[in-house]
């Protein structure tokens, strides 16, 4: 395949769209993918003026069918590379089946669908046909994170005990949905968002900082999903235990109701030589205690191996990983170009005919969206028997 960038067309994005806006930046980040493309909402005479209307010029479209039809039998240096779709979840299904079937590789926001019948399908296809597929679990793009991930899987801190992975935000403390604001107003809808609110929207990125840094997965869960706001139909608080595969034991938990809190992603994992704690709103550095030690201060950019605590070999990948140096902060598009930049190498390879790994490590896969969807549904199984314990199922 040439060096001419990627082609990438998005999938909503129109009219005051929150989440298309960092992804289009990142998508430009390295100048090796662009957005050319765009189906930008359900109305078609809007969705052409919006796309008329783009920041640059892109090729607009009435609806993500007639996008992915024209883009099926174009030749394939012509042919849309990837689709980005960023739709509210209910708008995730049918596009990704669409464009998988028609020869293009599928980037898709997080939850991967509205459930687990919808999920099984999306694998058996992207499994048949071969086709690459990402999730948008954003902050598996920080460096940190990727450094946690080896820190903890290469026993730096011995046997994972206890995990405390949370996500909390604070802005759907009041019925916000009633003023008809937009990203409140479909997330609080059971047709539009699927069986959980708070839990589905940011409780599965709690669960996959998880099982991306330890590499554990969850065997039993007990889950209280809450709804504080009067009239609201779905959980806006979600507090889940869970037992781990390796004997541990986790907390997973959301909150959409603590005022003050913004996006308080972060992750405490306690092991039995020592604790890493990591938080995204201050995610240029992590923190590893030891026992009668003071504690190590571990910034992107500036880690050193060899140090008395990391080995001297530290993965040269890892430490190579393209970035800018230390104190220039990195942050929340540097995570989403990170993510576009590891699925771009995929899918030039699988459009070069070459074989390409999509195995986790690099973003979340349909595999990790399947088990976003298995956990959720677990959970309300679990909430509605008033926590009971209940196994998460595996994939068939
Ligand atoms: N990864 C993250 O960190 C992150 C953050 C926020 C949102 N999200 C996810 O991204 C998705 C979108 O969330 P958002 O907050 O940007 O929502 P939003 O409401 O701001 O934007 C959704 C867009 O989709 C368009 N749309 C709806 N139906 C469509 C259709 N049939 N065809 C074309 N366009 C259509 C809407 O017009 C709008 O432009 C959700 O799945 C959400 O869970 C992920």
């Amino acid at each position: 395949m040439s060096n001419k960038p990627l082609n990438i067309g998005l999938v909503g994005g129109g009219k005051g769209a929150f989440i298309v806006n960092p992804h289009q930046k990142a998508i430009h980040m390295d100048g090796t993918r662009r957005v050319v493309a765009g189906a930008l909402f359900p109305d078609a005479t809007i969705a052409l003026e919006e796309a008329a209307n783009w920041a640059y010029p892109i090729k607009g479209y009435a609806s993500y069918d007639e996008m992915i039809a024209a883009n099926a039998t174009l030749p394939d240096d012509e042919k849309i590379d990837y689709i980005l779709i960023v739709t509210p979840n209910f708008v995730h299904f049918d596009p990704a089946m669409k464009a998988m079937k028609a020869g293009i590789a599928v980037f898709c926001e997080k939850p991967l669908c509205l459930n687990l019948e919808e999920a099984d399908e999306l694998v058996k296809t992207s499994k048949e046909l071969g086709v690459p597929f990402a999730v948008a679990h954003t902050y598996l793009g920080h460096w940190t994170t990727r450094f946690s991930r080896y820190i903890v899987q290469s026993g730096l801190l011995g046997d994972v005990r206890w995990v405390d992975s949370y996500y909390i935000q604070g802005w759907l403390a009041s019925k916000v949905e009633a003023t008809g604001q937009q990203q409140a107003s479909w997330r609080v809808d059971p047709k539009r968002a699927g069986g959980s609110g708070c839990g589905g929207d940011i409780g599965t990125h709690a669960l996959m900082q998880l099982r991306y840094v330890t590499g554990l997965e969850i065997t039993e869960l007990s889950a209280q999903m809450e709804t504080f706001v009067e009239g609201r139909m779905l959980d806006d608080h979600f507090t889940i235990y869970c037992k781990l595969c390796n004997g541990g034991k986790a907390l997973v938990r959301a909150s959409q109701i603590c005022i003050g809190h913004k996006n308080d992603l972060g992750i405490d994992i306690a092991g039995s030589k020592g604790t890493l704690r990591w938080r995204q709103e201050d995610p240029e550095r992590l923190t590893i205690h030891l026992p009668n030690q003071p504690d190590r201060v571990y910034w992107r950019g500036a880690v050193t191996p060899g140090d008395g605590f990391l080995p001297d070999d530290v993965p040269a990948d890892l430490m190579a990983e393209p970035t800018i140096p230390a104190g220039h902060p990195e942050a929340f598009h540097d995570a989403f170009a990170r993510l576009h930049r590891c699925f771009e190498a995929d899918v030039r390879k699988w459009k070069a005919g070459e074989a390409f790994s999509s195995d986790g490590s690099k973003y979340a896969t349909v595999d990790d969206g399947w088990m976003g969807l298995a956990f959720i549904e677990t959970c309300i199984k679990s909430s509605a028997e008033n926590g009971a314990w209940v196994a998460m199922p595996k994939q068939a």
